[in-house]
């Protein structure tokens, strides 16, 4: 063999070499396998643009005080969480929030008005940790996944974060970036999907 013949070889043995190395059969599982990962936590990164809103984070403080607004201001006159989350007698939320939205007043209203208990705060929380407070019965208010799956898509606090009615300056409070029937589709996409607590 003359030296020119073997230089051609060179390229042939490393395509050769590569091959060899690359164990395919396995690739594919693995991107099958976070493919399908992604998929089922990719409904919960949609949920996440209802779950970290105002809307509802307004109720799901981190502290004991409701906000307001799209800036979550505190809330006026000083209310706090009282007993049983709904309010001291004085300033019982149901004084001024009714079970619908006063567009004259700028009151919003749903049936149930009231402050998530404090295992329930969201603010500040990574997705994972939202997802696991919210499956946890212990924080949950005792619900079974099958429970939470229906508050989420049929409690009416929930679904009036897509019917927020007037605020007081006379402007249409901001609904999430993400339609009702997308959330809810999201929703039931992860339940469906063995709701995966999703990874950072
Ligand atoms: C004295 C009357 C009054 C009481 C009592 C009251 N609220 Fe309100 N609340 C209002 C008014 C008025 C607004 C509208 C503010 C605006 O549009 O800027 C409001 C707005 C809110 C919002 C803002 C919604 C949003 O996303 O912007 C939340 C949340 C809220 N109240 C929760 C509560 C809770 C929980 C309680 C009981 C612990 C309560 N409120 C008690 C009058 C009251
Ligand atoms: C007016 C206040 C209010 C708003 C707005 C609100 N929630 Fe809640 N949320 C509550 C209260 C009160 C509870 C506890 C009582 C109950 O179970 O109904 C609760 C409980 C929950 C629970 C039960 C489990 C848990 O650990 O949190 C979920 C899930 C939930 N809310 C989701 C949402 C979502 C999603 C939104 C917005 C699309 C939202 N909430 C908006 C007041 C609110």
């Amino acid at each position: 063999m003359d030296k020119l013949r073997l230089l051609y070889l060179i390229p042939i043995i490393l395509l050769a070499t590569i091959l060899l190395a690359t164990d395919f059969s396995n690739n594919d599982e693995a991107n099958t396998t976070s493919a399908e990962t992604a998929e089922r936590t990719g409904d919960f990164d949609k949920m996440m643009l209802a779950l970290t809103h105002p809307r509802c984070l307004n109720c799901h403080p981190s502290d004991h005080k409701p906000k307001q607004g799209m800036d979550q201001h505190p809330h006026y006159f000083g209310i706090a969480r009282g007993e049983a989350d709904h309010g001291f007698i004085a300033t019982k939320c149901n004084t001024c929030h009714q079970d619908e939205n006063d567009d004259f007043s700028g009151v919003p209203g749903a049936p149930h008005w009231g402050l998530a208990p404090s295992t329930m705060n969201w603010e500040g929380l990574s997705k994972t940790e939202i997802a696991t407070s919210m499956m946890d019965r212990t924080r949950n208010g005792g619900k079974s996944p099958n429970e939470i799956l229906k508050h989420l898509t049929e409690d009416a606090l929930v679904l009036w974060a897509w019917d927020p009615g007037i605020d007081v300056d006379g402007n249409t409070r901001e609904t999430p970036p993400i339609s009702k029937e997308e959330y809810i589709a999201a929703v039931k996409g992860w339940f469906a999907g063995g709701a995966v607590i999703p990874q950072e």
